[in-house]
């Protein structure tokens, strides 16, 4: 059952179900660590789940200090200062607790807890990760939104002067990732519908991708089928345990997938965030369909888009698979043309030249030439 508490160990240790952020804080304590740093940022510590933490760790005499000054694209200041914390503080550990950015921050913050800087020293573009060892403190993640995945992650994206760099190592990977329901029920319908839809795609790109990885394959497809059939409840019924239970390890499902990579949906995405600020899921989903219908001409993707039919209760056919998603899509709110949200038209070369520079594009089965994303950007407009 969904609504009720279960341990997994994969990829990482899992403490899944209602209360289960509560319950962590007596595994903690079992670890015999002493004094926590709580990663977040503003609007988490506003709702007061920062504060609910920080109390169920002071029930077991576990004593916090909680750092909140982490942006939505977290930078190289916010990882330096959150570390400074964590050692005036003399702390042992560290809890990431909101969406990916706090948690991009948190695990950061533990490579810099016991490795000198610069930061941009850890590149992993640069093959930083080889400077990475297995001597941090322990790192926990607690995701407060179901979209990202980071908390069975090993990887982060910190903006280090204006520039976003992954820091990857695969002894950044949680200890434990603590998926409650519960703290999620308060994420309003809007964003819980773009963040949902974020976790769709990443089992999308993942699964259209041709590396021989049929596990990641197969995890893929459960997440998309999660997704489909909880979503809209989510959505709807914000209180709805099992639903809000589901969505949270479809998420965590799809980041366990994309280890196989992501597409031109997220380069277009990661491009309209940069350009517009726009929320990351809303612009995965916002692209979704128009980018179906162009990767649609490689026949081993459309082959892939044909198999998803019966998730969407429709045939095996990949038009039709595009036509449901568009629906679904409609029927979770979601705005789908780019005019409504400030889009300017005579930006879309420049947000193609980024887009083909992302390091997730090259990765798309279908070869993107010049000129492919402005089209599919025209046909939002
Ligand atoms: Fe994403």
């Amino acid at each position: 059952m969904a609504n009720t508490r279960h341990t997994y160990t994969y990829p990482t240790r899992i403490e899944y179900g209602p209360n289960a952020m509560k319950d962590f804080t007596h595994i903690v304590k079992e670890q015999g660590l002493k004094k926590g740093l709580i990663v977040t940022d503003k609007g988490i510590e506003k709702v007061g789940t920062a504060d609910l933490l920080k109390g169920f760790f002071t029930e077991v005499g576990i004593d916090t200090v909680i750092f909140s000054d982490v942006k939505s694209n977290p930078t190289e200041k916010n990882v330096l200062d959150g570390t400074q914390v964590f050692k005036e503080n003399n702390c042992d550990f560290i809890v990431a607790l909101g969406g990916g950015s706090p948690m991009d921050a948190g695990k950061t913050m533990k490579v810099m807890a016991t490795h000198d800087g610069p930061l941009e020293k850890y590149d992993d573009m640069k093959g930083g990760d080889k400077y990475i060892l297995d001597n941090m403190p322990p790192f926990y993640a607690i995701p407060t939104t179901a979209g990202t995945g980071s908390e069975v992650g090993r990887s982060s994206v910190i903006n280090i002067n204006n520039k976003k760099v992954i820091i990857f190592s695969p002894f950044m990977m949680p200890d434990i990732a603590v998926l409650d329901p519960l703290i999620t029920v308060s994420l309003p319908a809007k964003l819980t519908a773009a963040t949902g839809v974020d976790a769709f795609v990443h089992s999308l790109e993942a699964y259209i991708m041709e590396t021989f990885h049929p596990m990641a394959d197969g995890i893929a497809i459960e997440a998309m089928k999660m997704c489909v059939e909880n979503l809209s409840t989510a959505v709807y019924k914000g209180d709805d345990i099992e639903a809000r239970g589901k969505m949270l390890m479809a998420s965590a499902m799809g980041a366990i997938a994309f280890q196989k990579g992501l597409g031109v949906n997220h380069a277009i995405a990661h491009g309209l965030g940069i350009f517009y600020d726009m929320h990351h899921g809303l612009a995965n989903a916002i692209v979704l369909t128009e980018v179906m219908k162009y990767n649609i001409s490689r026949e081993e993707t459309r082959k892939r888009y044909a198999s998803l039919g019966s998730i969407f209760g429709v045939e095996n056919d990949a038009e039709k698979v595009i036509e449901a998603i568009g629906k679904w899509l409609i029927s979770l709110g979601i705005v789908v043309n780019l005019r409504d949200l400030n889009v300017k038209e005579d930006q879309f070369t420049a947000l193609e030249e980024y887009a083909l520079a992302d390091p997730c594009c090259p990765l798309n089965p279908k070869t993107v030439e010049k000129g492919d994303i402005v089209t599919i950007l025209k046909n939002l407009i």
